[in-house]
Formats: structure tokens, C-alpha cells, sequence
């Protein structure tokens, strides 16, 4: 098949010719840095596969174009699906397939660096030091041990999640409407939303971005929670409320606050923005906390995630090559 393979940097090149190379009957991709958009869909043309990633645009008028231009599969990079309009692709015959499982030890070992680094002021340590500063004041930390996590979201990621957790001697509240049969076994308690932000000293997010979940951590949520506790959300940017958020650290409801990504990302993250003016002023009061820690969406971002993440997305347009169907289709029942 011709692919064109939207958002491509350096390292998915690599990864995906890799796998191309090691299928059976290699196809054809066309790399291409641009994010897919209305303005840059017409350069799928000729092509039967779209490869996407999580800040690409496929809303109806994209899938529409998409069409038209004969493409038949659209074949995500990630598990999330919250940038595709499903409904749309399904009325004009696309395919959406995913890569539902790769690594999710990946985005939850980040997500207990992140948890680590703002408990014991790590990123603070590390400029400091640099500094000739080694002064220990405001590097004040908290034992994970004994401590209560509250876990929003427990499937793959939730529970590689809760399974350090448990290593570390946290107490394990969750939530999710669909329990998982592992939870028994990890000592997770199954709350819900209100008990679980008024439980824990740490609330880190594991829940997919649907209209149900959409800015789920808002201000009353932010009231709901401990004073001071720890948040953590590396899951989609829009299940928190940043503007809320802003104003829970500066009351100081929020202690800590971890962020893998954000509402307005797209417009950010991936790029080397460095020589440029910031221009989200939400994002860039964010930065100036000193009990913050942003990552740009790196949360998965590991050898063997991508190695995975490459093998499954051509084992989808292969799949569906040879017999009409991807291996991981995803459809409109997911979005319940
Ligand atoms: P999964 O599908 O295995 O688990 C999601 C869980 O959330 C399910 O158990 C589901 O029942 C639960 N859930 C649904 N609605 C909920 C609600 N209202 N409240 C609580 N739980 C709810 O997905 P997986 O692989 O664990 O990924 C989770 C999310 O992590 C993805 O949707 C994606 O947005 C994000 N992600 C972030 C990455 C990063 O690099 N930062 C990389 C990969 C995924």
C-alpha cells in the first residue's frame, strides 16, 4: 500500500521502516512533518493508508477529503483515539485503526518519574546544584510509602501503574465504571470520584478524553481534593481544566502538579520552539511554578514503545491489505 505518514520526525522513520522492512511484503510510505489538517489533507493524494498521531487533526472535514482522495485506512501511532471523528470515518467507509497496547509500562514508569521528581524536588535539585547551591531548604519531600495514590482509569496503563505503586507501599484507591479483575490482587479499592480526590495524597490520570471525562479535574473536582496533594496527569491534556488547575496552585489546594500533556499541546508539543515567543500565556503561567514539571508528551517515548507502536501499525495496513480488516480497528461502540 502507499502510505503517508502525517506528523513523521526522525525517530518514527526509523521505527517504521524497520518494521516495513521485516514485513513480508514492504509498502510504500511517503514521510511527511506536516500535521494533518484541512490546509494539508490534498497531500495524501495517490496514496490508500493515512498514518496519524495524537495531534493530528481527522474531524469530519479532514475524513471527508481523506475520502475522496481514495484513501481507505487511517492508521494511528497511539492508543488514544479523541482526534478522530469515528462517526464520520465509519459513514465514509474508513477504517480507524490503533496501536491499543504498546508498552504501557512506558507512559507508567514516566509517570512515576514525574511523581518522584516533584515529591522530592528533583528538577529544583538539579539546577541548584549546578548552581553551587546546595542548600536543602524548599527540597522538602514526603515518604511514597504509606501514602494513599488514587488511580482514575485502570487499564493498561492504571495498572502497570498500580503495580509499582504497590511495590512502593502505597495505599491504592481507583476508580473506572469497569473495574479490572487484576485490581483484588494489587490491593486496589475501588471508590468513587468523590471519595477517591478526598483519599489520596497523590491522584495521577489513566482514563481515556471522551465527553465524559472531558475537563473531569475542574474547580469542583480541585475542591474535592486533599489540600496540597499531588496531581499527575498523563493521559490526555482536556480531562483537566488548566485554568482551574492555575488557580488551585495558587491557593495552594494543589501541591504538585505533573503534566505530560495539555489541553492546547498540538500547538507546542514535538516542535523546538525555543528560538520563538511563547504566545499560550495559560501554558507559560504554568511554567512558572516552581511545584510544576511539564513533559512534552514524552510519557511514551521508550525503545520498546515505539518498536511496538511501529510493528502494530504496519501489522494493521497489512492486515487490512490482505484481507479488508485491521488488526485493531476501532469503532464508534469505543466511544461510550
Ligand atoms: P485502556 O483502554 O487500557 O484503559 C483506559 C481505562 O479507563 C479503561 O479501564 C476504562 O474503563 C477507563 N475509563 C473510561 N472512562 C473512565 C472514567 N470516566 N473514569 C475512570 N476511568 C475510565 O487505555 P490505556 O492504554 O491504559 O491508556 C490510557 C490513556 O493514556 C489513553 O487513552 C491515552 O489517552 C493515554 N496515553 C498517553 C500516552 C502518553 O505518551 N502520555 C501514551 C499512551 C496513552
Amino acid at each position: 500500500m502507499q502510505i503517508v505518514v502525517f506528523s513523521a520526525k526522525p525517530y518514527d522513520r526509523q521505527f517504521l521502516d524497520a518494521a516495513n522492512a521485516a514485513c513480508g511484503s514492504p509498502h510504500v510510505l511517503t514521510y511527511l512533518e506536516a500535521r494533518l489538517s484541512p490546509e494539508t489533507a490534498a497531500l495524501a493524494n495517490g496514496a490508500q493508508a493515512v498514518c496519524a498521531f495524537v495531534n493530528d487533526q481527522a474531524d469530519a472535514a479532514v475524513l471527508v477529503d481523506l475520502a475522496g482522495r481514495g484513501i481507505r485506512i487511517l492508521a494511528l501511532r497511539s492508543a488514544g483515539f479523541n482526534n478522530v471523528d469515528l462517526v464520520a470515518a465509519q459513514r465514509l467507509g474508513i477504517t480507524v485503526a490503533r496501536v491499543p497496547a504498546y508498552s504501557p509500562e512506558s507512559v507508567a514508569e514516566h509517570t512515576v518519574a514525574m511523581m518522584l521528581s516533584l515529591n522530592r524536588h528533583i528538577h529544583r535539585a538539579y539546577a541548584r546544584v549546578r548552581e553551587g547551591n546546595f542548600a536543602l531548604d524548599g527540597l522538602l519531600g514526603f515518604d511514597m510509602h504509606g501514602r494513599t495514590a488514587g488511580i482514575v482509569g485502570t487499564g493498561r496503563i492504571g495498572l502497570a501503574v498500580a503495580r509499582i505503586l504497590r511495590g512502593f507501599g502505597c495505599r491504592l484507591l481507583a476508580h473506572d465504571p469497569y473495574p479490572a479483575e487484576e485490581g483484588a490482587a494489587l490491593g486496589l479499592e475501588y471508590v468513587d470520584v468523590p471519595t477517591l480526590l478526598a483519599r489520596s495524597d497523590i491522584v495521577t490520570l489513566h482514563c481515556p478524553l471522551t465527553p465524559a471525562t472531558h475537563h473531569m479535574i475542574d474547580a469542583a473536582a480541585i475542591a474535592q481534593m486533599r489540600r496540597g496533594a499531588m496531581l499527575i496527569n498523563t493521559s490526555r491534556g482536556a480531562i483537566v481544566d488548566t485554568r482551574a488547575v492555575i488557580a488551585g496552585l495558587k491557593s495552594g489546594a494543589i501541591g504538585l502538579l505533573g503534566l505530560d500533556v495539555y489541553e492546547e499541546e498540538a500547538d507546542l508539543f514535538f516542535e523546538d520552539l525555543s528560538g520563538q515567543m511563547l504566545q499560550d500565556d495559560i501554558f507559560a503561567r504554568l511554567l512558572t511554578f516552581p511545584n510544576v514539571l511539564v513533559t512534552a508528551h514524552q510519557a511514551f517515548f521508550t525503545t520498546e514503545a515505539l518498536t511496538a507502536i511501529a510493528e502494530t501499525t504496519i501489522g494493521n495496513i497489512t492486515a487490512f491489505a490482505e484481507t479488508g480488516q485491521a488488526l485493531h480497528a476501532v469503532s464508534t461502540e469505543k466511544l461510550a
